[in-house]
């Protein structure tokens, strides 16, 4: 077994919190986060207080939790409550938010200015093009080709590397007929960091706007909104902040809201949503204006649950332990002779270890059989061990799967 070296050896505590640890060696976090007891405890509650109150619990219990998340997910990424939209999915923050774009890829003067004294001087031209990447999930250029028929048209930047994107291919995409760059934070099968400081400075530039999927990465990469300079900031609870399915939000940067303004909605996003006025649309002026019908409370419980330990230890902390046991899942890799498709810098990773493989399915099915659970995408198994993973685990699951993988399967796809 190789000797421990990943910082933080503390959070191992963690593990009597979390079910599925005793039931498998679990490394596959970046697919679905585990879930933790204090999830459980607070779906009880919420059950005990639909039996209780009824739908008095809305208003005694219910909305406050929803408040209560937008401050989990605030505090996460570095953003007051009130600046979080909570959504169902990624694809359903994304729906509302291209929606906002409409007018702008028709050259809607009005909202052109308004983006223009949110500091994004788009001119007055119409921009009818969106920017993403071939690295992208593809949710995020979903949103954009399904506006084919509003004229709208799709950029898909190809990756010379097949692992990451460069600023070069970023400024040959970019120009004056773009409305908006969509990309990730951290891209879901590579693991590699996307350099979006570089970006927004590129696309601000050029009169665009940057939203980035981050999904792969909140809670173990600092959010950096303000540092970055990003301008719209989609995510979910799914992965790295262990809060289960059903809850997503989006961040959009205050100073865009008067030149995003949705036209796919609901009555949560109302500044007035409880005057039930059916003649009247004042969106919130806060980040609810971009959110769409009841959100889930049952996932609000849960993800809660994941959020309060996340916010416990810290980002800087899940994060600095992730990558220290990516760093040894690469050094035994590399030792058992697999074909790695990870970036190998710390510093440009996120907490997916990609080792090539051809025919992956078979492989990543073995493993289940012996209780070692990773998943696959085409030509890779996608490994991701998270805080709560041990070096010993990380040792077991190299071993296991340099015996699985046949020594002609080992190759970059
Ligand atoms: C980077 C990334 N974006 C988006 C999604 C999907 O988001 P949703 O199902 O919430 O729309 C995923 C994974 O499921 C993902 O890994």
């Amino acid at each position: 077994m190789p000797s421990p070296v990943a910082r933080h050896p503390d959070l191992v505590a963690y593990r009597d919190e979390f079910p599925l640890l005793r039931a498998s060696v679990y490394l596959n976090t970046c697919s679905l986060g585990a879930r933790t007891e204090r999830s459980r405890a607070r779906l009880e509650t919420f059950l005990t207080d639909w039996d209780e109150l009824g739908a008095r619990a809305w208003y005694q219990r219910w909305l406050g939790e929803l408040d209560g998340l937008r401050g989990d997910l605030g505090a996460v990424i570095g953003a007051p409550a009130e600046e979080i939209s909570l959504t169902p999915s990624v694809s359903a923050a994304l729906a509302v938010i291209a929606s906002a774009f409409d007018p702008i890829h028709r050259g809607d003067r009005e909202r052109l200015d308004r983006l223009a004294e949110a500091g994004i001087a788009a001119g007055d031209r119409p921009r009818p093009r969106v920017v993403t990447t071939a690295l992208d999930f593809p949710t995020v250029g979903h949103q954009w080709l399904a506006r084919q028929t509003l004229g709208v048209e799709l950029e898909i930047v190809p990756s010379s590397d097949g692992s990451s994107l460069s600023m070069a291919a970023f400024e040959a995409a970019i120009d004056e007929r773009t409305a908006l760059v969509a990309t990730s934070q951290v891209f879901f099968t590579t693991g590699a960091l996307a350099e979006l400081g570089a970006l927004a400075r590129l696309c601000h530039e050029r009169g665009a706007v940057l939203l980035v999927d981050a999904y792969q990465g909140t809670g173990i990469v600092p959010a950096a909104l303000s540092e970055t300079g990003v301008d719209i900031y989609v995510s979910g609870t799914l992965k790295w902040l262990f809060g289960g399915p059903g809850t997503a939000f989006a961040w959009v940067r205050p100073a865009l809201h008067a030149a995003l303004v949705p036209t796919t909605t609901g009555w949560f996003s109302s500044a007035r949503q409880f005057a039930f006025a059916v003649d009247e649309l004042a969106f919130a002026e806060d980040g609810r204006r971009y959110e769409l019908g009841t959100p889930s409370v049952p996932s609000a419980a849960i993800a809660r649950g994941g959020l309060e330990v996340v916010r416990e230890i810290g980002v800087d902390r899940l994060g600095e332990r992730t990558r220290d046991l990516g760093d040894l899942l690469i050094g035994l890799a590399d030792d058992a002779g697999l074909e790695l498709r990870a970036v190998r810098a710390a510093s440009a990773r996120g907490g997916i270890v990609p080792i090539a493989v051809a025919d992956p399915k078979p492989v990543v099915d073995r493993l289940a059989g012996d209780g070692i659970i990773v998943d696959y995408r085409p030509g890779v198994v996608r490994c991701s061990p998270a805080f709560y993973n041990t070096e010993e685990e990380v040792g077991l699951l190299v071993e296991r799967l340099a015996a699985a993988v046949p020594a002609g399967d080992r190759r970059i796809s």
